[in-house]
């Protein structure tokens, strides 16, 4: 039986972002919390490497900063940067006074610090950390204080399919006044009607065959804000990790880049180092240089895999520091105190994604979005290690005042129609759903990957224009399951991804096209913005990062009628 139910604020997805955002609001109104698995389940919860935050007296905010900057290869947001910087410490106390046991280190004077690791890109160590698994430590706190807090609302196996703005409902203004939610336990869609939404999604790794991301990593949030009417921008900018454990069965387990920052060497399978071939920062350049130089000599040797070797290190250190990725590698029969352990690179985090401002606002009035699938100008067109986390917390938190500043200036939604089922039946024919889902991921790897060119992006276009339209058609007529959901955002996501990747003329931080493979500084930099048709520049947002905006053609979106 179908729900129509009323919060001050309902936040979509329950990982670092979306639990710092609740716990914050929860103080002030009645929260919903909607996540559709698990309420842990999500990137963070798989974090490893740690959360970056200046606290050694040898380093600094400027350094931080320009180690973000160079990273984000001239496309960085400087105010964001410095922001998100500036506002590390408030971020990570936070996290301590919720609890979160970060490591600590005695010196040998007896003095008791929090150990600081180091990561790709960064010229001091500055990464907080919790052993290997920063994440599950992050989310698992805030998840226990979330489930016990009376204002909070949980929702678990909950999905999110569409927004609800004014604009579907035939209003003069577009206030975004909630979304239709499956409840996946029922099969049932409610409607969540709220003054305030905030989607807090995540990622879109599942765009592509191999990823560290979960498989929560469906762009969910991505493509209903773009359905809602957002833009997004730097979309091309995917990043892969360059150490994922190589076997079939361990779905692209990531070993974090902090075993590198510990001294880890990459070798080739005849044993040889080669990173200082293509970096004087070697195993600790950035992440892009790695993963090409990596995807490079797997070509150019035609190698399944190259070793991350760390066995020259003592055992006990290894084990301590890297418990979770020792134990999960001596699963599959590799022991890294002893030997190199075999990997490859995998997509792991999407730089660009909904355009907000550094309140975490889109387009949409009343509609934020926080946390990975938000462009924040923080990333630029490559994100440096252990960012993301901090990203989370710091625009959570901006979020969090500025609705508090504006709760009461927006009204409580009426009239909100139900989900309309009229006019669909159930599926006969769920095999086309699964055998799109495998399609769209093997493309993306084969013609949207590490190595880019013109053809490969135009192929790319054409299969996601021809899946888009098929997806389209069964959406309109089949009762809505889960995996047809996620497909229909994969798709959509795909499809930003590759248009992105093809008004890019030129080579930039993630993106690297064989067609032009320089960066291109004869003009001044800019970032890929897509509009949706139906955009309409609103004044809640001011156009900060308004550059060259491309509409994309194509239906306006489907969400509120079928
Ligand atoms: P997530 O934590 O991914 O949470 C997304 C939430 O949205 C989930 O609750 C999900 O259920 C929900 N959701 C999604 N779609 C819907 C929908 N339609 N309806 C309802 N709910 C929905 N970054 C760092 O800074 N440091 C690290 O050490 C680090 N290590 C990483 C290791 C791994 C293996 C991975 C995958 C990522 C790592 N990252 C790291 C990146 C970082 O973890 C993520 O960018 C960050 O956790 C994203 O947090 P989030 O809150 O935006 O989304
Ligand atoms: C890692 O631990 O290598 C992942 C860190 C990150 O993605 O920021």
């Amino acid at each position: 039986m179908q729900r129509q139910s009323y919060h001050d604020v309902l936040i979509i997805g329950s990982g670092a972002a979306g639990l710092s955002l609740a716990l914050r609001l929860a103080e002030h109104g009645r929260i919903a919390l909607i996540s559709k698995g698990p309420l842990a389940e999500g990137a963070t919860l798989y974090a490893q490497g740690g959360i970056s935050v200046v606290l050694d007296e040898h380093d600094s905010l400027t350094s931080h900063i320009t180690d973000t900057l160079t990273a984000g290869a001239g496309l960085c947001d400087g105010e964001a940067v410095t922001y998100c910087v500036e506002q590390a410490r408030n971020g990570i106390q936070w996290l301590i006074d919720k609890g979160v046991p970060f490591t600590r280190e005695t010196d040998v004077s007896g003095n008791s610090d929090y150990h600081l690791t180091r990561e790709g890109g960064h010229s001091h160590r500055r990464i907080i950390h919790a052993a290997d698994a920063t994440g599950r430590a992050v989310e698992k706190t805030l998840e226990q204080q979330a489930r016990e807090h009376p204002a909070i609302d949980i929702f678990e196996y909950h999905l999110a399919i569409d927004l609800i703005t004014g604009r579907k409902l035939g209003l003069e203004h577009n206030h975004c006044a909630g979304a239709y939610i499956l409840d996946l336990k029922e099969q049932t869609v409610h409607t969540f009607g709220a003054r305030v939404v905030a989607l807090a999604t995540g990622g879109a790794g599942k765009v592509y065959l191999y990823t560290s991301n979960p498989d929560v990593a469906t762009g969910d949030g991505i493509a209903m804000a773009w359905r809602a009417g957002c833009r997004v921008a730097n979309m091309e900018f995917i990043q892969f990790h360059p150490t994922c454990l190589y076997h079939p069965r361990a779905k692209s387990f990531l070993i974090t880049e902090a075993v590198r920052g510990e001294g880890g060497r990459l070798l080739l399978p005849n044993g040889e180092a080669f990173m200082s071939r293509f970096d004087p920062r070697g195993e600790l350049a950035p992440r892009d240089i790695v993963a090409r130089a990596i995807d490079h000599e797997m070509k150019r040797l035609g190698a399944e895999c190259v070793y991350l070797d760390i066995s020259h290190k003592p055992a006990d250190f290894i084990k301590e520091h890297f418990p979770t990725v020792h134990a999960r590698c001596l699963e599959f029969g590799f022991d890294m105190t002893r030997e190199p352990v075999p990997v490859v690179p995998a997509a792991h985090y999407l730089c660009g994604g909904v355009i907000t401002d550094l309140h975490g606002r889109t387009d949409i009035p009343g509609l934020y979005a926080i946390g990975e699938m938000a462009c924040t100008g923080l990333h630029g067109a490559n994100r440096i290690a252990s960012n993301s986390l901090l990203e989370c917390l710091v625009f959570a938190d901006a979020a969090y005042r500025d609705i508090l500043k504006n709760l009461e200036t927006f009204a409580a939604p009426e009239g909100i129609p139900p989900w309309d089922e009229s006019q669909v039946t159930d599926s006969d024919e769920e095999v086309v759903v699964s055998h799109n889902w495998n399609e769209l991921r093997h493309f993306m790897w084969d013609y949207v990957g590490i190595v880019r060119t013109d053809k490969r992006l135009q192929r790319a276009l054409r299969r996601c224009e021809l899946l888009k339209q098929e997806i389209e058609d069964y959406y309109g007529n089949f009762r809505v399951t889960n995996d047809l959901i996620e497909l229909r955002n994969l798709a959509l996501v795909a499809e930003l991804i590759v248009r992105s990747a093809m008004a890019r003329k030129e080579s930039r931080g993630l993106h690297y096209t064989l067609d032009y493979p320089r960066r291109d500084d004869s003009r001044p930099p800019h970032d890929t913005v897509l509009a949706p048709r139906h955009y309409r520049p609103s004044q809640t947002m001011p156009p900060r990062r308004t550059r060259k905006t491309v509409r994309v053609p194509g239906k306006s979106d489907s969400a509120t009628q079928r």
